[in-house]
This record gives structure tokens, C-alpha cells and sequence, in this order.
């Protein structure tokens, strides 16, 4: 799976960055890929795809390559001084730190784009699957529900936590979920609640990690979130009562898995996330 996942990104980006780019421009949008993360949107999106019998490889490799795009384009706008001002992600300079926040404004805004565009061309593998897949990917990365809406909360005086975290980070998971049954020829809907039950945790999970861990083991700064006062679940519950809620939160992930050939091995590797999102630090630091 991680194989599908790189390949698919590096055609990708070769065909954004020809001897035509602009060599600055072509370079930010390598180094907002490449190293990856964990990479773990793209590879939900897969093993969805994959539980669902994934008939059209091409197809499920397009729509996973393009939620990671639209991620990275996230991080690189997220970083920008106008929001959190980060200077490491990834453990390396961020896209602005390296080469300019003009340069760094235009790799999100290409990524974006280039995004739609791996999907519209693997689209002919099965175009009555790509109207649907374009709108999806659409709807989770815009308004009023998708990354732009949870971003936009933290410019409100007033926020709803979950509201917000459902749009900033919910929105992605549910993308890969629902995406990846698409991608395969299945209907999302029986999908939505699992990606939105990864999504939740995931946000939880990385508002613990943001004031528990250190820069050093997270590969980006650390205590942004009181340094910034966003809404966050430890500010809101404690960190006792957001351990708790992650716990909770995971517990339901596995029993909403939908029945589908591949339910077994899915509930394997969301069980395997799980783990991953709870390390040793967090019970730790409750005991
Ligand atoms: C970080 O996402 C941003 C959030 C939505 C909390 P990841 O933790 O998935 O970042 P990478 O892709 O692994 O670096
Ligand atoms: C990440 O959010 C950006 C998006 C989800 C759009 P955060 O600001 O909370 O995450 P990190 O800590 O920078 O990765
Ligand atoms: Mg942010
Ligand atoms: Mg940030």
C-alpha cells in the first residue's frame, strides 16, 4: 500500500514540475510531498478501497494520492505566518522557511489543484464514478463544512470544538473513507461514520500530542495550540478527559466498519491506527 501511495504522488508531481515550471515553485511543491508523513489519509482511502474489492486500482491510487495533496496543501498554508507561523514540519523547514511565503501560498493553492486534476484524468477509468468523487473531495475541502470552514473557525470569537474539528480534520478522514468505497463503485454513505469517528480521534489525539511531546519527537513545534489559544480538547476536558474521550471515541470506530468482503483485515489495520494514536505518553500522563 505505501508503494501505491508514493508512486501515485510522485506521477503527480512530475507532471506539475516540467522544464516549463517556475524552479522555485517546483521545488516548494516537492518539499510539501516529499518526505511524507504517515501518510495516513491515503492509506484509509486504500484499504477502504481495498475492503471493498477495488476493481479499479488506478482509480483508488488517484483519489488517495489526491486527499494527501490536499492535506499537504493544508500543512503548507497552516504553517504560514498569517496562521500558525510554524517553522519545522516534517521534521525539515516549512514551505514558507524555505522558500518564501509567496512561493509557499502558490504550492498550496497548485497542490489544491493539481489534486482535482489526478482525479479528472484517472477519472476515464470509470467516469460515472468521477462526478461524485470530484464533489466529494470538493465538499470536504471547502465551505461550509470542509478544511477551509475549520480553518476559518479559528478566526470567529466564538467556537464550537467539535464543530470546528469536525471541518478542519474530520472533513479529510471522511474523504478517504467514503472516497475509497467510490473509488471502488460503492455508495459512501455507510462509510461517512468511520472516517468521522478516525477524524475525531485523530484531532484529539494530535491536541494531546501538541501538549504532551516534545518538538523533537513530533518533527514540529509543540504548545501551539495555548500559545494561540485555539479551542482544543485539552483545554477543553483536561488531559484525563481527553484520553478518555479518545478512548471512547475509538471504541466505536471499529463496530461501525460496514460488512464488505474486505471487513476483517479493514478492522486489522484501524485497530493497528488506534494503537498509534494512543501511545504509552498519554496514559502516562493520567496515571
Ligand atoms: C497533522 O496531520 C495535521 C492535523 C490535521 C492534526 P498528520 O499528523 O496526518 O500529518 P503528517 O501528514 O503525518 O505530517
Ligand atoms: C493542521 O491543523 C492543519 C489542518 C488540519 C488544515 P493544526 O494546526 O491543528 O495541526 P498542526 O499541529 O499544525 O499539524
Ligand atoms: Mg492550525
Ligand atoms: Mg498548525
Amino acid at each position: 500500500m505505501p508503494d501505491r501511495i508514493e508512486a501515485a504522488l510522485r506521477a503527480a508531481l512530475a507532471s506539475a514540475t516540467g522544464p516549463s515550471a517556475p524552479p522555485k515553485l517546483a521545488a516548494a511543491l516537492s518539499h510539501a510531498v516529499f518526505p511524507g508523513g504517515a501518510r495516513v489519509r491515503p492509506q484509509l482511502c486504500l484499504a477502504v478501497a481495498q475492503a471493498c474489492g477495488d476493481d479499479t486500482p488506478q482509480l483508488s491510487d488517484a483519489a488517495a494520492a489526491a486527499i494527501e495533496l490536499i492535506h499537504c496543501a493544508s500543512l503548507v498554508h497552516d504553517d504560514m505566518p498569517c496562521f500558525d507561523d510554524a517553522d519545522t514540519r516534517r521534521g525539515q523547514p516549512t514551505v514558507h522557511a524555505a522558500f518564501s511565503e509567496p512561493v509557499a501560498l502558490l504550492s498550496g493553492d497548485a497542490l489544491i489543484v493539481l489534486a482535482f486534476e489526478v482525479l479528472a484524468r484517472a477519472g476515464v477509468q470509470a467516469p460515472q464514478r468521477l462526478a461524485p468523487l470530484v464533489s466529494a473531495l470538493a465538499r470536504h475541502t471547502g465551505m461550509p463544512d470542509g478544511i477551509c470552514a475549520g480553518q476559518g473557525w479559528e478566526s470567529e470569537a466564538t467556537v464550537d470544538l467539535s464543530l470546528y474539528h469536525r471541518a478542519k480534520t474530520g472533513s479529510l478522514f471522511v474523504s478517504a473513507t467514503t472516497m475509497g468505497a467510490m473509488a471502488a463503485g460503492e455508495e459512501p454513505e455507510a462509510w461517512v461514520e468511520l472516517g468521522a469517528r478516525i477524524g475525531e480521534a485523530f484531532q484529539v489525539a494530535d491536541d494531546l500530542r501538541d501538549a504532551l511531546l516534545s518538538e523533537q519527537e513530533l518533527g514540529k513545534p509543540v504548545g501551539q495550540d495555548a500559545i494561540h489559544e485555539r479551542p482544543n480538547a485539552v483545554a477543553a476536558l483536561g488531559v484525563e478527559g481527553a484520553v478518555q474521550k479518545l478512548h471512547d471515541i475509538l471504541g466505536g470506530a471499529i463496530s461501525s466498519i460496514p460488512s464488505c468482503p474486505g471487513e476483517a483485515r479493514l478492522c486489522e489495520i484501524v485497530s493497528a491506527q488506534a494503537k498509534r494514536l494512543t501511545p504509552v505518553e498519554f496514559s502516562r500522563a493520567v496515571a
